[in-house]
């Protein structure tokens, strides 16, 4: 495995060359970093399910460098996703619309849909448009984490997270950290009207004011603590993660940063509002785990903006085990 920092045409060339002979890259997108694998290579995309320790039912993103290849992938696109990609596409947005037979089973977890993002970050586009330059068709591209840890915004954080496991021909591209730091908004396309399945940066009132209708509210809380053990741990450090709680000197501690420090906590993160919030959140979490602290408390953003989607990530990050 190599780990490549200066990023030149040359090396994406490369990288893409690579990808195409059925090699992982990992790379920087604006919401997190990817784990890439052709998506019509069925040994590649296996080799991202046992590098992340992932479960086989649990579809694949599909990256493509525009919109013009979405027909590719979906089968019918009604007018609003239309409308939903010219809008924030590239950016930090995933549609789910009804598959074309190039999306087979072992990217789409057997499901007659498929989830498809153009990324907005430069060196996963240019990385893209290489690909599909030399025949491909997408980069299947989950969180660079094993299961349910938390997600890099990083190199290093991918480096952690699974280095050891890529082998060497396998790369990790560096393009920095990824500037909003929580993963894509996902928009199920399949029905009249569109249907958050996980919020992101992307937030429902922006949806909503762009196609001038009410969406059905993305509500954490109703997947909150009324069934312990149903709600899949995710986004877990190996701390303990409590919400609202109060932190025993020596405990991890992370809150907006007008929230002062309760006495002998260990504060993890200061954000001044809630972006900066979403941009630190998993380096604050991966901080916890260098500093072998047992349990860190966390006082959640209101859920307003993009402060739904960290609560989201938040509460699944809180869960234990399943039950
Ligand atoms: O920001 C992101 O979306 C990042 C970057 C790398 O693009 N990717 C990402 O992928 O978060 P992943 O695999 O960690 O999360 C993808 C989520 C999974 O929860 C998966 O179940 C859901 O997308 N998903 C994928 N295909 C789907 C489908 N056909 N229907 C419903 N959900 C789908
Ligand atoms: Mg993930």
């Amino acid at each position: 495995m190599s780990i490549i920092s200066n990023c030149t045409a040359t090396v994406i060339n490369e990288a893409a060359a690579s990808l195409i002979r059925g090699n992982l890259v990992s790379f920087p997108t604006e919401t997190v970093y990817g784990l890439g694998a052709d998506a019509t290579n069925e040994k590649a995309v296996a080799r991202i399910y046992e590098v992340k320790g992932r479960p086989t039912d649990h579809p694949l993103i599909v990256h493509i460098s525009s919109m013009e290849l979405l027909n590719e992938w979906a089968s019918e696109i009604p007018e609003y996703a239309i409308k939903l990609a010219r809008a924030f596409w590239p950016g930090p947005m995933t549609l789910v619309l009804p598959r074309t037979s190039i999306a087979k089973d072992f990217i789409t977890g057997n499901q007659d849909t498929v989830a498809i993002r153009v990324p907005s970050h430069t060196l996963a586009n240019q990385l893209l448009k290489e690909f599909e330059s030399l025949g491909g068709y997408g980069i299947a591209a989950p969180s660079a984490n094993r299961f349910g840890k938390v997600s890099p915004t990083n190199s290093e954080a991918v480096e952690e997270e699974i280095g050891k496991l890529l082998l060497e021909n396998d790369q990790i591209l560096d393009g920095g950290s990824s500037q909003i730091g929580i993963e894509s908004t996902i928009i199920d396309c399949t029905k009249n009207m569109p249907v958050i399945l996980r919020p992101g940066y992307i937030t429902s009132e922006m949806i909503e004011s762009f196609l001038s209708l009410d969406l059905e509210k993305f509500d954490s809380a109703s997947n909150k603590v009324i069934a312990p053990g149903l709600l899949e741990a995710h986004y877990s450090p190996n701390a303990n993660v409590i919400l609202h709680g109060v932190p025993q000197p020596g405990d991890g501690f992370i809150a907006l940063a007008d929230i002062p420090t309760p006495i002998g906590a260990v504060r993890l993160a200061s954000p001044k509002d809630n972006n900066e919030y979403a941009y630190e959140l998993y380096n604050a979490l991966r901080l916890s785990d260098r500093k072998e602290i047992k349990t860190v408390h966390v006082i959640p953003p209101v859920q307003q903006g993009v402060g739904v989607a960290i609560n989201n990530r938040l509460i699944k990050s809180a869960q234990k085990e399943i039950i």
